[in-house]
Formats: C-alpha cells, sequence, structure tokens
C-alpha cells in the first residue's frame, strides 16, 4: 500500500494540490507537465520473498517535463499517441510503447476499472525525458495520466487514493504525486517528502544505450552494511551543496557498471569536471553531476556535449 506521511493532505488531488507536476485546466483538457527525478542516493537494503528489493531513496523532481493532455471522450475508448521533442533517438522514443502497454494507457485503464468509470480519454504524450534512463520518465507520465483523468472526469480522489492506485502500477509512480524532494522506502512506494531543501543545479547524460530497470536490480547485490539515507537528507537540507556533493551515492551503480559501459564511461568523464559530486541516477544510465549554480550547470553540459556523449540537459532541482 503507498503510503505518503509527513504532510498535510489535501481533500482531493486538484490542480493546487501539485506544484511540482504541473496542472491547467481548459474547457476542453486537462494539461499536465510531468518532471523528471534524479536520485540523490539510492541504497538497496535486501532483496523480498515477494522478489522485489528493500530501498531507501532521496528522490528530486527536476525541471525536465514531459507534455500529457487528456481530453474526455464519451464512447468509452482510450486513444493514445506520443512524440518526442528534439529527436526519437535523443528521448530513447524506441523505448517508450506506443500502444496499450504504455503505462500511461495502463494507467488510465486503472483508475477506469478502480473508479468504475465508463468514459475514455483521447491521450497525447510530449516526450522529452529520456526512456530507460533512470530518469522516472515513464512513472511520471503514468502519475500526470492519473492526475489528469482524476480532473477530466469529476472523480474527486484524494492523494492518497491515487498513491494507492499508482502504487499496483509501479514503484516510483506515487513520488510523482508529492510536492518536491522525498525519501522513498519499501519498494520505492512510501513517501516522507522533505522540506526546506535548498535550489539545487545538475547537468544530466542519457547516454544512446538504456538499461531496464529489472535488469538491473536482478545483477545487483544488496549492501551488506547499508548506509542509512539519514544522512544525506541532513546535508542536503543544510544547504551546502560541497557537502550534499560527498553524499551522492547509487547501490545500483556496480551492477549497472556491469550490464552497460557507459556508465562506467561516464563516471569517468564526470570526474574530469569539477562537479561537486556525481553519480548515476535510479537504474540507469543516466549519470549527473550537483553543480554549484546555474550556470555551472550550463559550462558543465556545454563540455559533456563536446565530448559526444549522448543527450545533455542542465536542469534545476525543483523543492
Ligand atoms: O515497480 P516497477 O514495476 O517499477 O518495478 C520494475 C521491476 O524492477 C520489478 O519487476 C522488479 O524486478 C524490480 N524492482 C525491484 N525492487 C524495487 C523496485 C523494482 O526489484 N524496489
Amino acid at each position: 500500500m503507498a503510503n505518503i506521511i509527513g504532510r498535510p493532505l489535501p481533500t482531493s488531488a486538484t490542480a493546487e494540490g501539485f506544484r511540482r507536476m504541473r496542472v491547467r485546466r481548459s474547457a476542453t483538457e486537462v494539461v499536465v507537465d510531468a518532471p523528471a527525478k534524479l536520485n540523490l542516493f539510492f541504497e538497496v537494503l535486501r532483496k523480498r520473498p515477494d522478489g522485489y528489493h528493500e530501498i531507501e531513496t532521496l528522490m528530486c523532481p527536476i525541471d525536465i517535463y514531459d507534455t500529457l493532455r487528456v481530453r474526455d471522450n464519451a464512447d468509452a475508448s482510450i486513444r493514445f499517441e506520443c512524440r518526442c521533442v528534439g529527436g526519437a533517438a535523443d528521448c530513447g522514443l524506441d523505448q517508450v510503447p506506443g500502444g496499450p502497454e504504455n503505462l500511461v494507457v495502463r494507467a488510465i485503464e486503472l483508475v477506469r476499472r478502480q473508479a468504475r468509470v465508463h468514459r475514455g480519454a483521447d491521450v497525447s504524450l510530449v516526450k522529452r525525458i529520456p526512456a530507460a534512463a533512470g530518469l522516472g520518465g515513464g512513472s511520471s507520465d503514468a502519475a500526470a495520466a492519473i492526475v489528469a483523468v482524476n480532473e477530466v472526469w469529476g472523480l474527486g480522489r484524494s492523494r492518497d487514493e491515487l498513491a494507492d492506485w499508482a502504487a499496483q502500477l509501479g514503484s516510483d509512480i506515487p513520488f510523482f504525486l508529492v510536492d518536491g524532494p522525498a525519501v522513498c522506502r519499501g519498494r520505492g512506494e512510501r513517501i516522507s517528502p522533505i522540506r526546506g531543501m535548498p535550489g539545487l543545479s545538475f547537468v544530466v547524460v542519457r547516454p544512446p544505450d538504456g538499461l531496464a530497470t529489472p535488469d538491473v536490480y536482478r545483477a545487483c547485490r544488496p549492501a551488506p552494511a547499508p548506509v542509512s539515507v539519514g544522512q544525506a537528507v541532513e546535508r542536503f537540507a543544510c544547504g551546502d551543496p560541497a557537502l550534499a556533493g560527498r553524499c551522492l551515492w547509487n547501490g545500483l551503480q556496480a551492477a549497472a557498471e556491469r550490464l552497460s559501459p557507459w556508465v562506467k564511461r561516464l563516471e569517468e568523464r564526470f570526474a574530469q569536471l569539477d562537479c561537486l559530486g556525481h553519480a548515476m541516477s535510479g537504474s540507469g544510465t543516466s549519470y549527473f553531476g550537483l553543480c554549484r549554480h546555474a550556470r555551472h550547470a550550463r559550462r558543465s553540459a556545454r563540455r559533456l556535449r563536446a565530448m559526444g556523449l549522448g543527450a545533455v540537459f542542465a536542469a534545476r532541482g525543483c523543492r
């Protein structure tokens, strides 16, 4: 069961309830900007009897957004189209299912089942977040779809209820239903939002090849002496980016390095930059550096682009 703790919850998941996932409503449609995320800290605690891994992670939304447009339709069908901004290769469009297997469609089907709705939806997704990259694009799109149909169908379901449904579909999806950074535990669905995080600047690279999350978890070895997320949260919250940079950590990184040569390659390239710290995000293959400020992130992005390593973004963390 998804469990969002640590902040007052609005009674209904209205547009005002989601400041980081931006929701706009017109007479005919709901438009949602769905952010990517970075894992600033990620520890794998143990393998669970249900096949999932118990994790502790500090996740931060960043200002790279997909845009989802949803309109109600009365004929009970779900029509879905997806296109990519900036070239299909940059966002790994070949990794994004275009049909009923897409998480967006599955999320809408799930809401329809749970809320016993008999209406349909026309959905268009513009992708900017690279897929199979550890940036949470598919999960964020799914969360956006849940919020959007809650609006267009006038369901008025609470954020907690939507998060419970979301957790059935994917471990990362409930995170995108809260504002700002959060510690996520369990298989990722138990969310504790973190208040007072300073604004952070990042440079992010998504290399040409991605990795599938199940493959990376299968190859990982849980930490024999796990590091607790608490120290990382304290260091980020204290507002000293240099200190924060030293606690970036990803317990899946060693497994991803065994599966893709890109992860080690990126680690070596980032070590040549003057970032405050660097790590892989999620199950990879995206790799990011923490920068001193936005200008530093843009400068680092220019240097990385010149190295021809894949799609490069300068990004800001959402507080
Ligand atoms: O929950 P989600 O569908 O995103 O997970 C995809 C796969 O990643 C799972 O089927 C599982 O193999 C692996 N996983 C895991 N432990 C987690 C999250 C995901 O082993 N905490």
